[in-house]
């Protein structure tokens, strides 16, 4: 065993600054996510809870196991946007009889559960973990379908929905609908695209055009029960496998629907016995500065989140800026790559390619702890090839094909963003920590290079710089880089899938991990060509 050391001083000035800072910044996430769990508003929760009916956390809550957890994703999806934060739907990884799901749920107290652009990515994002890791998809239905004034954004791309949702069948994940009100045009397609679909007496409504839709393109007279109660979709159309007479029966049944899967996952077992880490997880609330120029030992992370604190570190002592080995979290074994200086240079990028290849080699999953501002730049090392090795980090990351995991601790910048596995670069799940930066460059560089940029243009024109419009250009385009890297603005736009409370890595990633065992692993047998 390599247990590793914490020289961490919980008593220091800069550990104290560094845990208020990102309490501060815990607190203004907090106070985002309120705004999701606070729905369409208490006028729009009273009126639902006068219709008799759950909300839809309510109704998460009562479909996972007693007292397990909810891995809830992509909560601030919209933020920045004129839409609800969450996009009008709740999302995440229950556990139902013993079998992670995903399960989807839009809140109907929020424009009807409409789908606006934000909810249909979100949606699609949980189509893709679903997909890729291999979680049987549980759908809480009740949406007034499209959100009709955004529906030039929700309409055309918005069909992959119900593809998602039969190609998931197809790939043997099966899919559960149940309806606990509306169920609409395109919306129909949800219970209709689903394996097992279930609805409730008097509750659900499941047509594609209402009433007065009908009347309008046929001149029928009907009425919602006719055209989609529960009883006629369960005695005449057929569409409904499961009449329940209530909102818990439609839970009662969903969960007896999963004990039948006679679900496996296809993915090794952990480690029977899990030991926790020597150190103080609470601990983990002071390690980043709140500066990101300060650097920060990402030992002392990975001290605090893996089994027994115990890491293998492989090649120490080259490429020191980035920290490579091999630990277990949660009994699961993980590679791991953590910037520790900032700035990746040819030979981490060397060491990184490597390493991936050898977790490859050996199936084993990887996690990326970012805090990077890039390869280094500069005559030295682009006639060194950082350019080329750089690529081979990249190349190595976008065709290694154990699953990855990437936690945003600080920044994340350049392509160093893309070398440590960012978004584009399919990770089976992103998180980042509400210390986390992510942007082409830092804003005063951004700012720097178009001020440079711009004197070298008035130069080659004879004009005159005017300097006092330079300043506040600069000044202006460096907050707007500021604001637009934070991860509230990152997670809005579902860069990620959740900002998280430093002190629940370990956590979070453990259930990361054990939903990605619902598929087997298999490492790569080729990369492409290899620049040397
Ligand atoms: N697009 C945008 N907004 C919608 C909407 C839609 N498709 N459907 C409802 N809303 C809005 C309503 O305007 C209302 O907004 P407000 O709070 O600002 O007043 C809010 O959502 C709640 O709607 P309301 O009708 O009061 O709620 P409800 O719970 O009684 O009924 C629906 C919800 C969804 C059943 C009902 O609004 C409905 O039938 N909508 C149209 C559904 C439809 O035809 N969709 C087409 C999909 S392709």
């Amino acid at each position: 065993m390599t247990t590793l050391h914490s020289t961490l001083d919980s008593g220091s000035v800069e550990y104290t600054a560094a845990a208020e800072a990102m309490t501060t910044k815990l607190t203004e996430i907090g106070a985002e996510f309120a705004k999701n769990v606070a729905g369409g508003g208490p006028d729009k929760m009273a009126r639902h809870r006068k219709r008799g009916k759950l909300t839809a956390r309510e109704r998460i809550e009562l479909l996972i196991d007693e007292d397990s957890p909810f891995l809830e994703l992509c909560p601030l999806a919209a933020w920045g946007s004129d839409f609800h934060v969450g996009g009008s739907v709740i999302a995440g990884i229950g556990i139902v009889e013993g079998v992670e799901c995903m399960i989807v749920a839009p809140d109907p107290t929020v424009r009807g559960g409409t789908s606006n652009p934000w909810t249909l990515r979100k949606n699609l994002r949980m189509n893709d973990i679903a997909m890729e890791n291999r979680l049987p998809v549980i759908g809480l239905v009740e949406s007034g379908g499209a959100d009709l004034p955004t529906q030039k954004e929700v309409f055309v791309p918005g069909g992959r929905m119900f593809r998602d949702l039969t190609k998931l069948s197809a790939m043997g994940i099966p899919t559960i609908a149940l309806v606990f009100g509306n169920s609409t045009a395109g919306g129909a397609y949800v219970p209709g695209m689903s394996d097992y679909t279930v609805m409730i007496k008097e509750r659900s409504k499941v047509f594609l055009g209402g009433p007065p839709l009908v009347k309008m393109a046929t001149g029928e007279e009907s009425d919602d029960e006719s055209l989609g109660g529960a009883e006629m979709h369960a005695r005449t159309s057929g569409l409904a496998d499961y009449l329940a007479i209530d909102e818990q029966d439609a839970i009662r049944i969903g969960r007896s629907i999963v004990r039948r899967l006679n679900w496996k996952k296809q993915g090794p077992a952990p480690r029977a016995e899990v030991i926790e880490p020597l150190f103080d997880q609470e601990e983990l609330l002071g390690i980043v500065p709140s500066d990101l120029k300060i650097p920060f030992d990402p030992r002392e992370v990975i001290a605090r989140v893996v089994d027994g604190s115990d890491f293998d570190e492989f090649k120490p002592l080259y490429g020191s800026s980035l920290v490579t080995g091999w630990a277990e979290l949660h009994g699961y074994p993980v590679g791991i790559l953590a910037n520790a200086r900032g700035v990746l240079f040819s030979e981490e990028a060397q060491k990184a390619a490597q390493f991936i290849q050898l977790a490859n080699q050996s199936d084993t999953p990887l996690l990326f702890l970012h805090n990077t501002t890039g390869y280094m730049v500069g005559k030295e090392f682009e006639q060194k090839g950082i350019i080329k090795h750089g690529a081979m980090m990249i190349n190595a990351v976008s065709n290694s094909k154990v699953p990855h995991i990437s936690l945003l601790m600080g920044a994340s910048y350049g392509a160093g963003h893309y070398g440590m596995c960012g978004r584009a670069y399919d990770p089976r799940f992103v998180f980042a920590w509400p210390s986390a930066k992510s942007a082409v460059m830092g804003g005063a560089q951004l700012a720097g290079v178009i001020s440079i940029v711009g004197r070298a243009a008035a130069e080659a024109k004879g004009m005159p710089f005017n300097e006092e419009a330079d300043a506040g250009m600069r000044a202006m385009i460096e907050a707007q880089i500021e604001a637009e890297s934070l991860p509230m603005f990152m997670s809005g736009r579902l860069y990620d899938d959740g900002v998280i409370d430093p002190r629940d890595t370990r956590t979070v990633l453990g259930m990361a991990l054990s939903a990605i065992h619902n598929a087997p692993i298999k490492g790569a047998e080729g990369f492409g060509v290899f620049r040397m």
